[in-house]
C-alpha cells in the first residue's frame, strides 16, 4: 500500500533541519517522515523512536539506506526523555510527533484498531506487555458509566448514553464487528456522513492508549530535551490533542520559553487531502525553542 508521510512539505520546512542537527522523530510509525529528515543530515543524528514494536522494525528497514545516522529506540513519549538520557546525545535541536494510529496499525486486522475488518477487540499500539489494559477489557468489565463516560469524553459521541447501554447488554464482546455493530445501528445512529461506530473505536482507542496523558508528559518534557533555537513539531488529528499542544505551547510563549511559529494552525493543502483522504484532519503546530536554563 502507498504510505504518505501527512503533510511532509510543512513538516520539513519548519523543523529547520540542517546537517549536523540532533533530531528526534518520536512516532517513527513506517517510518515515512524519519526518512526524509535522515536524508537531510550529513554528521547529524536521527533517534527513532515508536511505541510499537512492529512498526519501529518496519521503520528501521525502510530507513536503512541511512542507517548510519539513525538510532531507533522503543518506548512511550513519557520514557522518552530518561531513554534520550542514556544516548548520551546533547538537547535536541528538532523533535517531531505525528500522532494517533499508523496505516500498519490501522489496516492490520489482528490489531484490532479498524470497525471495517473483523479482529479481535485489542487496539493496545504496543503489544509487548501482557498487563496492558485492551479494548476488550474496557468494552467487557467497566460500569455502562464509566463507558459511557469515556466514549463521550474521548469520542465526543452524543450517543455516548445509548451505546454503553447496548455494549453491556449484549457483553461479553470480543470482536470488532460486533463492537461496531452495537456502536452504530444498535444505537440511534442518523449521521451517515462518517460510520456511526468511528467515535466509539477513537475514543477507546485514546483511553487504551493513554494517548493524551503521553501526549502532556512529552510537552511537560520539552523543557529538558530542547536546545537553543530548537524546533518542535506537532501533527495531531484530534481535536482534544490539538487543544492540549495549542494550550501548552501558549504557556511556553507566555513564559518567555518559546516562540510560536504557526500563529494560526497549519492545515494540508487541497491537493494532498484529494490524494492522501487520510491527512483531512491534520493540523500542524510549530514552536521554536528559546530559553534553556542553565
Ligand atoms: C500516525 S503514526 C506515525 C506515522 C509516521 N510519521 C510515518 O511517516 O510513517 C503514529 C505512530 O505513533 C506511535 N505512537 C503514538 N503514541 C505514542 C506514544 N505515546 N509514544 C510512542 N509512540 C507513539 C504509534 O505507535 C504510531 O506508530
Amino acid at each position: 500500500m502507498a504510505h504518505f508521510p501527512v503533510m511532509s512539505a510543512e513538516v520539513i520546512e519548519y523543523l529547520a533541519i540542517r546537517g549536523n542537527s540532533r533530531v528526534a522523530d518520536l512516532t517513527a510509525g513506517l517510518g515515512g517522515h524519519s526518512k526524509q529528515i535522515a536524508a537531510r543530515l550529513d554528521t547529524g543524528v536521527l533517534v527513532m523512536n515508536d511505541r510499537d514494536g512492529e512498526s519501529l522494525a518496519e521503520a528501521v528497514v525502510n530507513t536503512s539506506e541511512f542507517s548510519a545516522r539513525i538510532r531507533p529506540t522503543k518506548g512511550v513519549f513519557s520514557t522518552f526523555p530518561q531513554r534520550f538520557q542514556e544516548m548520551g546525545i546533547r538537547r535536541l535541536d528538532a523533535l517531531l510527533v505525528d500522532l494517533g494510529v499508523s496505516m500498519k496499525q490501522l489496516t492490520e486486522a489482528d490489531r484490532g484498531f479498524s470497525f471495517r475488518l473483523d479482529g479481535p477487540l485489542d487496539m493496545r499500539m504496543s503489544r509487548d506487555s501482557e498487563e496492558d489494559l485492551t479494548a476488550g477489557d474496557v468494552v467487557n468489565t467497566f460500569s455502562e458509566k464509566e463507558l459511557a463516560d469515556i466514549i463521550y469524553e474521548y469520542g465526543e459521541e452524543w450517543r455516548s448514553r445509548a451505546i454503553a447501554r447496548a455494549v453491556v447488554r449484549a457483553r461479553p464482546i470480543s470482536t470488532t464487528r460486533q463492537l461496531a455493530q452495537l456502536a452504530g445501528h444498535g444505537a440511534g445512529a442518523r449521521d451517515t456522513k462518517i460510520s456511526p461506530a468511528t467515535k466509539t473505536f477513537m475514543a477507546l482507542r485514546l483511553y487504551v492508549n493513554r494517548e493524551f496523558e503521553e501526549l502532556k508528559a512529552l510537552l511537560e518534557a520539552l523543557p529538558s530535551l530542547m536546545a537553543e533555537g530548537a524546533r518542535v513539531v506537532a501533527l495531531t488529528f484530534h481535536s482534544s490533542e490539538d487543544r492540549i499542544v495549542k494550550q501548552r505551547f501558549q504557556e511556553f510563549q507566555r513564559a518567555g520559553q518559546a516562540k510560536i511559529l504557526t500563529k494560526h494552525v497549519v492545515k494540508p493543502t487541497d491537493e494532498e487531502t484529494r490524494i492522501n483522504p487520510a491527512s483531512r484532519s491534520a493540523k500542524l503546530r510549530a514552536l521554536e525553542w528559546l530559553a534553556v536554563p542553565q
